[in-house]
């Protein structure tokens, strides 16, 4: 089995992924580096020169790919579950943790952050709290757990998630 951490950009799924996939002795992966890495282009570059489009192709293919595998800790990318497709190739396999957090929190996270091309507006926390309103109810609608991940203390919520899960 799987365990698969969704939610906004700035929700701390990469980080917190690493953390449970030391802690648990399991594998990671996060669908954005691999899509990078097959592409040999970063995400920004992917959107600049095919579009948002191509991205989710990518995406989707990607989302098929990992979910072959086992025992692994698997970041998504903020906008993969956002799919049912995605959401079904990820779950055959595994448990969907929704990462819970607040407009404010994803804006302190990200306040200097250029990598996230959908959050390059000039409004930024309106381009946040428009975009996180919306995709709620399908974060939640596709998760087995929702979590809160407002806290910063990557260590203690690695180890609330475990309790949680009851893992280990
Ligand atoms: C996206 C989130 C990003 C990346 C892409 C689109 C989204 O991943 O996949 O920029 O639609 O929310 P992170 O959530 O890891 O930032």
């Amino acid at each position: 089995m799987n365990i698969i951490l969704s939610g906004f950009m700035g929700s701390g799924k990469t980080t917190l992924a690493k953390l449970l996939a030391e802690k648990l002795d399991m594998k990671y992966v996060d669908i954005d580096e691999y899509i990078q890495e097959k592409s040999s282009l970063k995400i920004s570059q992917i959107f600049d020169l095919y579009g948002e489009g191509k991205f989710r192709e990518l995406e989707t293919e990607a989302a098929k790919e990992i979910g072959q595998k086992d025992n692994y800790i698997i970041a998504t990318g903020g906008g993969t579950l956002l799919n049912s497709e995605n959401v079904n190739s990820l779950k055959s396999n595994g448990t969907i943790v929704f990462l819970d957090v607040t407009v404010d929190t994803v804006l302190r996270r990200l306040s200097n952050d250029t990598s996230r091309p959908l959050l390059n507006s000039s409004n930024k926390e309106n381009a946040v709290s428009v975009l996180l309103q919306g995709r709620l109810p399908i974060y939640k609608a596709s998760a087995d757990i929702s979590f809160d991940a407002n806290s910063d203390d990557t260590e203690k919520k690695a180890n609330d998630l475990i309790k949680l899960l009851n893992i280990q």
